[in-house]
């Protein structure tokens, strides 16, 4: 068993307090996205990787979306040992049915079951009643329970929702068994203050709160889905709902690795543990990357090429003489290293530095010659790699 699930607790809400489930949905919200679908097979190594990478969940996708997607959960949910392996399903039997023998072979199950509650969406998406919608949501949740191991409620577009309206389908949920209570931002619109009051509210009116935990799934359409989690943590939420590199519907879900970096390098400020072993997060972003054909952006947090790269001079020289200039983690904690990348930034230091690594035996009055040769090769091309170096040098010591 990977040792990040030993005591993983599975509905046991007390012990919970300083921990942190992540939820991973990369394989159900992530590949919804265009450009990002996943066949069962480009899933199956993903789901081995999110359980290697030691998350809590994984939401192994929507089983009655396609006949290829219920294979995916059901081989996922036979395979996996220690995650909770999770089911999307509308609140509809067929859905709900689908889910629940997708997830048979499971060794712990959950279906999530979601329905919009935010007036647009009651009024414009469903054409139901405040009652309507709780009714079905109760029914649902009944349904559900007898079919999987816990039952998730998610109330869509909660963050849009009246916040009395929202408490009172989440106690009816609580009442008919569902144990995580999910308040998505559907469509990235909340702020990390909205969010907090949002969640405060929550906790002090949902009836019968000490049976279930609160889940946070927020979306990126205002770039503030990392922001938002972390905030709503803050205010209770102790499942967070995200993707590995951000992936998911339009601008993307929370990115899994921010969030669990943001926790961990300033864990003195939230007092609270993920089960992520966090020197695999590199490789399974890469991974992503590679099944879907979708290159991670340079500059991403975490995982970016750019996240642990310096070129400037003035950056580099810190870096030199202390790592905590400019790292405000170390990369082989992500599964990462630093590079130390030469151009036009770059100052006499890090040159020295590379060409003592390179074996040249380098003195000041060569080392002059050989930066002005440097910064005009590197005014040429955007970087200078070892082999331009090699070839400078070679120039340098033919010429003297
Ligand atoms: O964004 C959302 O509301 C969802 C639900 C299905 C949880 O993805
Ligand atoms: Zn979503």
């Amino acid at each position: 068993m990977n040792p990040a699930h030993q005591g993983s607790t599975h509905g046991d809400v007390e012990s919970d307090v300083g921990r942190v489930r992540i939820f991973d949905t990369t394989l159900r919200d992530g590949e919804q996205a265009p450009g990002f679908s996943m066949d069962r097979r480009a899933k199956m190594r993903m789901a081995h990787a999110l359980e290697d990478l030691g998350v809590d969940i994984i939401e192994a996708g929507f089983p009655q979306a396609s006949p290829d997607d219920f294979a995916a959960v059901a081989e996922i949910a036979r395979t996996l040992k220690a995650p909770t392996v999770a089911a999307l399903a509308r609140c509809q039997a067929g859905d709900i049915d689908a889910a629940g023998k997708a997830l048979e072979g499971a060794r712990h199950s959950r279906i999530h079951l979601f329905l919009s509650t935010s007036p647009l969406h009651r009024e414009h998406k469903l054409g139901k009643s405040k009652q309507q919608v709780i009714d079905i949501a109760a029914e649902a949740i009944y349904r559900a329970k007898a079919l999987a191991h816990e039952v998730e409620f998610s109330a869509e577009d909660a963050l849009r929702t009246e916040p009395d309206y929202l408490a009172e389908i989440f106690s009816v949920a609580v009442e008919a068994g569902a144990t995580v209570l999910n308040a998505p931002d559907t469509v990235g619109y909340t702020t990390p203050a909205e969010i907090i009051e949002m969640f405060r509210y929550l906790r002090a009116n949902v009836r019968g709160v000490d049976k279930a935990i609160f889940s946070a799934h927020c979306h990126d359409d205002l770039g503030m889905a990392v922001a938002n989690s972390l905030a709503a943590i803050s205010a209770g939420a102790r499942q967070v709902e995200c993707t590995i590199n951000g992936i998911g519907e339009r601008a993307g879900n929370a990115a899994l690795e921010e969030i669990v970096m943001a926790l961990h390098t300033r864990r003195p400020l939230f007092k609270l543990d993920t089960g992520i072993v966090t020197q695999h997060l590199y490789p399974t972003s890469r991974l992503l990357a590679e099944v879907t054909g979708q290159a991670v952006p340079r500059n991403k947090a975490i995982v970016g090429d750019n996240a642990f790269a310096h070129e400037s001079g003035i950056h580099q020289h810190g870096m030199l003489k202390h790592r905590g200039t400019y790292e405000i983690m170390s990369p082989q904690d992500v599964g990462a290293k630093t590079s130390l990348v030469l151009g036009k930034h770059s100052g006499r230091h890090a040159l020295r530095q590379r060409l003592v690594e390179l074996d040249y035996d380098i003195d000041e009055t060569t080392l002059d010659t050989v930066f002005e040769r440097f910064k005009a090769v590197a005014d040429r091309q955007r970087s200078v790699t070892n082999d331009d170096l090699v070839a400078l040098m070679g120039a340098y010591e033919a010429d003297n």
